[in-house]
């Protein structure tokens, strides 16, 4: 068979956040294709990389005080085990914040700019003017101009359904600052995608994309293509756009540029050769695994853009669904929201890879991890099925034969036809059909598990355990065993080491299907794979629930040692030294990232020398106030407590308030009549 090359890629996640089971399925789909590939001995090169740029990554790093580039190295080296540990064999993961990357996106520019694709118009905008930065859609709240439902994004309201633009909201915040946000005018660039319209019109229907998704394309190629925003302005964490100080690239021009850059980081330490795969006339195959969500920017803006800038399109691109848990969303409360690691500390990665791969289909339908169906189907085919042939014969062979497998097989039919299924597997492994490719595995190793019930080897060992029909017959036994795994090893990497370790063979290839093992000395059998403990599964949930509390806790600190309970005892010498006083709030605000604070500007009267005095708090009384009805308001604040470095900022000092927490939380209010400064005693 000639040996094909070719490139395969999932989406890049982005590098503020951890890997969570969403991820998990989508690289899981895209290592069991690749792996099948190598398998079959084509060349296949399998990249990925961390999507590092972005305002939501800057403003994560601010939030922890820590510049983008200690943030993004220190998830890049999470990601980068979380997938090692879940068996995900890239050849390689880089960052898209790389000189390799920058290299790409500026020529690639350059290129379209050249090519007349590239307009410049002047927009307008919301802009945080305390921030300074514009603002993105999501980082704008308001009441809805339609149903005047409160606390609705910059886009659409989650009520009534109605989309609008930001400027439209009803008394618009910035969620950054909680500042009114002004509209400004800036000059973005675009990208002109509608001279791409009859390219893609072609290119989607050349048997590039599933029939769902190219029937959605459909709708926007013959409908309402625009012309696409790629640039942002300062500050953002990016690519500067040559020669246009001050503008970035649009975090989604980079990304998919980002697949070539992990690639081309690749060719610089090996012998691939980049033009061999990205240049028009390439015959290298490209192929990209992404979530329904970034259609159009896989299927549209990259092939467009491709097109424009000189290069190959993609051969393919694999669309999948999203991933629920129990049947509904993955929820941070209910414990479904999984990271990778919480999992990993309770379960092993390989029933998540198996259960999968038994569910996947090559369709975009969600795809559900019911809890209780994993543990079961993961005990039920594994260890019932697949590993009990081994460790039915396994025994036999070690003490009858000193573990040498017959000469001649019992039922060679029964070998040949498992080994006869080998093209309908590979096919549905290539078409991403899993789960039928696992139904059919599955069904014969109900036929081999049949076999050795039928032909009772133990009641044959009682007479005589060196008897050649018991060889014979456990021989078999293990050969169907050999072939199934084989077929499995794409889902299962590390269970068929154990397995080729157990049968002492070299590691399987695809082409080893053909053949089988007689007069061949295998090692003793060790149990390859443990059934899944359903205590484990709600350990893992009950952690994700405790990540998730622990979570809003860290946020809500100055509010817990407000409201605590009683406490131990103090001297009235230590009651002394507590300064307190009446304070007046003059600024409130939202503290972005924070799910309970409230940033307190608080005005304590006067110093000795008459100046005004102020203290900056924050507080976790942001579920019972709104900033702006605080605004205004006495308050009794701790006045000399030590400032205390919070993630957020610096906090100087405690405002006093009472309530069980959520929405009743009161603060304390001193009579109108007093004034900011004034002693409590
Ligand atoms: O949606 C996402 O998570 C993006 N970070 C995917 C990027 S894929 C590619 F284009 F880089
Ligand atoms: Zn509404």
């Amino acid at each position: 068979m000639e040996q094909r090359k070719i490139l395969v890629t999932s989406a890049l996640p982005y590098a503020n956040g951890d890997i969570h089971l969403g991820h998990l399925m989508e690289v899981i789909q895209t290592d069991i294709w690749v792996r099948l590939q190598k398998l079959q001995g084509h060349d296949c090169v399998y990249v990925c990389a961390d999507d590092a740029h972005g305002t939501a990554i800057m403003l994560s790093a601010e939030a922890e005080g820590i510049t983008p580039q200690q943030l993004i190295d220190r998830v890049n080296e999470q990601h980068q085990r979380d997938f090692a540990d879940f068996l995900i064999d890239f050849d390689n993961f880089c960052s898209t914040h790389s000189e390799e990357n920058r290299i790409l996106s500026e020529s690639i520019y350059k290129a379209i700019n050249a090519n007349g694709h590239i307009a410049r118009r002047n927009i307008k905008q919301l802009f945080d003017p305390e921030k300074e930065l514009f603002l993105a859609d999501r980082y704008i709240t308001g009441t809805c101009p339609k149903c005047k439902t409160e606390n609705q994004y910059g886009d659409n309201c989650e009520s009534c359904g109605s989309t609008y633009s930001p400027s439209e909201l009803i008394n618009p915040k910035s969620s950054i600052s909680g500042a009114t946000p002004i509209e400004k005018e800036s000059e973005h660039f675009f990208f002109t995608l509608p001279a791409f319209r009859d390219m893609l019109k072609q290119w989607t229907r050349s048997g590039t994309l599933q029939d769902a998704v190219a029937n959605k394309l459909s709708e926007w190629l013959d409908e309402d293509l625009q012309e696409w925003d790629i640039s942002r302005d300062a500050p953002y964490f990016g690519f500067e756009i040559p020669d246009a100080p001050g503008k970035y690239f649009y975090v989604w021009v980079d990304a998919p540029i980002g697949y070539m850059a992990s690639f081309k980081n690749l060719c610089e330490r090996t012998d691939y050769d980049f033009d061999a795969y990205w240049s028009a006339g390439s015959s290298a195959e490209l192929y990209h695994f992404i979530g329904k969500d970034i259609i159009n920017f896989h299927t549209l803006f990259w092939p467009a853009m491709l097109t424009s800038a000189g290069y190959r399109t993609p051969t393919a691109v694999y669309v999948h669904g999203f991933l629920t848990v129990d049947g509904t969303k993955m929820s941070k409360s209910r414990g479904t929201f999984i990271n990778a690691r919480t999992y990993l500390d309770h379960l092993n990665p390989e029933y998540l890879r198996y259960f999968l791969a038994a569910k996947l289909s090559s369709g975009i339908d969600d795809l559900d991890l019911n809890l209780e169906d994993f543990a079961q189907r993961v005990n039920s085919d594994l260890v019932g099925k697949v590993v009990n042939i081994a460790s039915r014969c396994a025994g036999f062979i070690g003490k009858g034969f000193e573990g040498k497998l017959a000469n001649e097989l019992d039922t060679p039919e029964l070998l040949a036809e498992i080994q006869s299924a080998k093209n309908e597997v590979t096919q549905h492994y290539n078409e991403r059909e899993y789960g039928k490719a696992i139904r059919l595995i599955m069904a014969l190793a109900d036929k081999a598990n049949q076999y050795i019930n039928d032909k009772e080897p133990w009641v044959i060992a009682k007479t005589d355990k060196q008897s050649i029909e018991l060889q014979q017959i456990c021989s078999t036994g293990i050969n169907a065993f050999r072939l199934l795994i084989a077929y499995l090893k794409p889902v299962l990497p590390a269970m068929t080491e154990k397995a080729e370790t157990f049968l002492g063979i070299e590691p399987l290839k695809w082409t080893d299907i053909d053949s089988l093992l007689v007069d061949h000395s295998i090692n003793k059998f060790k149990p390859l794979m443990t059934r899944v403990e359903t205590d484990k599964i709600q350990a893992m949930v009950t952690a994700t629930q405790q990540e998730f509390e622990a979570q809003q806790e860290a946020e809500n600190k100055p509010m817990e040692d407000e409201i605590s309970g009683l406490e131990a005892e103090i001297e009235f010498d230590d009651f002394s030294k507590v300064d307190l006083r009446v304070a007046k709030i003059t600024h409130a605000e939202h503290v972005e990232g924070a799910d309970k604070l409230l940033k307190l500007t608080l005005d304590i009267g006067l110093d000795k020398t008459g100046a005004p005095l102020t203290r900056t708090v924050f507080s976790g009384i942001k579920s019972a106030y709104n900033p702006d009805d605080l605004v205004g308001k006495l308050t009794v604040v701790v006045a000399n407590l030590k400032p205390r470095k919070m993630k957020f900022g610096l906090s100087e000092g405690m405002i006093l308030a009472a309530g069980p927490g959520g929405e009743e939380i009161w603060l304390i209010e001193p009579h109108s009549g007093a004034q900011p400064g004034m002693r409590v005693t």
